[in-house]
């Protein structure tokens, strides 16, 4: 009799696991808008059901970080590896000649935050293509126009998708060699009269840009050297804006929801292993608490949409080179 019982309850553990399993599949799916084919519908379900379990498993032991769902829930690692498209060349440092500037000999505030600053245009939304390259150096270039010149307005990301032949459009790319093709073919383009669409067309378009339709032109770009340097980044952000870098993306990221991201497995050694562009934005420390110490981060634009992380941005641990991010900072300034 007890192990008819012990059965029965079993069966009825398993049925309302499956219940709730199929109601938070289906109320992911009408969140974010998803209309799979019956036929795929299975495959995705699995894919968001290993995701929930990872999501809730990080939640509950993680305090300095959350996870959540998103867009990218119920797709397969090859469709997200899709979005990562930085390649880093080997690095051209700028010989000392070349024009450079002095910092600003002024005290580091506290803290920095350039997310609401009205040179700051919105966060943009990638797509199906591995253009970060392109969004962060347009996101630094965009700023330093609108610093220079007070006019703002967006630059295309997607003419260099189309064009930049030093680059490999949805295939990835290195945004100092883009800001290079930029200073080489004469300037940015309009944004508004040249929008990106390769977000949903997954592909590079053919290269239609006129010289005529350049609206800022790049007076001079580098790396912040020597690297990596937290003190001299924070300088940087201080005196010429938000900083394009890369950084390495594990799975785990994809699903960054709030808090200070950090992962062990993100502390590399090898500079060149990072696989996606963003731009640094500012930093801060979170305060410490009687049980935990203060702990310092960087506040980083993506360019997964605003429904992304939060709203569009992250924080990441600042002063361990976490994810490689303090190795590849660099900074453009308008002509
Ligand atoms: C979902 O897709 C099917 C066929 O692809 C279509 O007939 C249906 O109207 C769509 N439903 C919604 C809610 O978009
Ligand atoms: C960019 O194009 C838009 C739309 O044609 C126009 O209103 C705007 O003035 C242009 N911006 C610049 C800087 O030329
Ligand atoms: C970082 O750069 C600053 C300014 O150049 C310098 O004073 C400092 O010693 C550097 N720190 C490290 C760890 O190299």
């Amino acid at each position: 009799m007890k192990f008819y019982l012990a059965i029965l309850l079993v069966i009825v553990a398993v049925v309302i696991a499956d219940k709730e399993e199929d109601d938070v599949w289906r109320s992911y799916k009408k969140k974010y808008n998803k209309n799979h084919s019956s036929k795929e519908d299975a495959n995705r379900k699995r894919n968001f059901l290993k995701k929930h379990k990872a999501i809730e498993a990080h939640n509950r032991v993680n305090k300095e970080w959350k996870m959540g769902h998103n867009k990218f829930s119920d797709m397969t690692e090859e469709e997200t590896n899709v979005l990562l498209g930085t390649k880093m060349v080997k690095r051209r440092v700028k010989s000392e000649s070349e024009p450079s500037y002095p910092l600003i000999e002024r005290a580091l505030p506290t803290s920095i935050d350039y997310r609401s600053n009205r040179c700051l245009q919105p966060v943009e939304d990638q797509g199906d293509c591995g253009s970060c390259w392109s969004f962060a150096a347009i996101t630094a270039l965009e700023f330093s126009q609108c610093k220079k010149t007070g006019a703002r307005g967006p630059l295309s990301e997607q003419m260099l998708v189309d064009c930049d032949t030093y680059n490999f459009g949805c295939n990835g790319g290195d945004f100092t060699q883009a800001w290079q093709y930029l200073q080489d073919y004469g300037g940015a383009v309009n944004g508004s009269t040249y929008p990106y669409v390769s977000g949903t067309t997954k592909t590079q378009g053919t290269c239609n840009s006129r010289s005529n339709a350049v609206v800022a032109r790049v007076g001079y770009f580098n790396w912040v050297i020597p690297y990596p340097n937290v003190t001299l980044i924070m300088s940087y952000l201080q005196s010429e804006g938000p900083l394009a870098s890369a950084i390495k993306v594990l799975d785990s990221f994809f699903y960054y929801t709030s808090g200070v991201y950090s992962d062990p497995a993100c502390i590399v050694s090898d500079e060149y292993d990072v696989n996606h562009a963003i731009v640094i934005v500012g930093y801060g420390t979170v305060p410490a608490t009687t049980t935990s110490p203060a702990i310092p981060y960087w506040i980083v634009r993506n360019s997964w949409s605003i429904d992304w992380g939060n709203r569009g941005y992250f924080f990441i641990r600042r002063g361990v080179n976490m994810c490689n991010i303090e190795s590849w900072a660099a900074y453009v300034r308008v002509a």
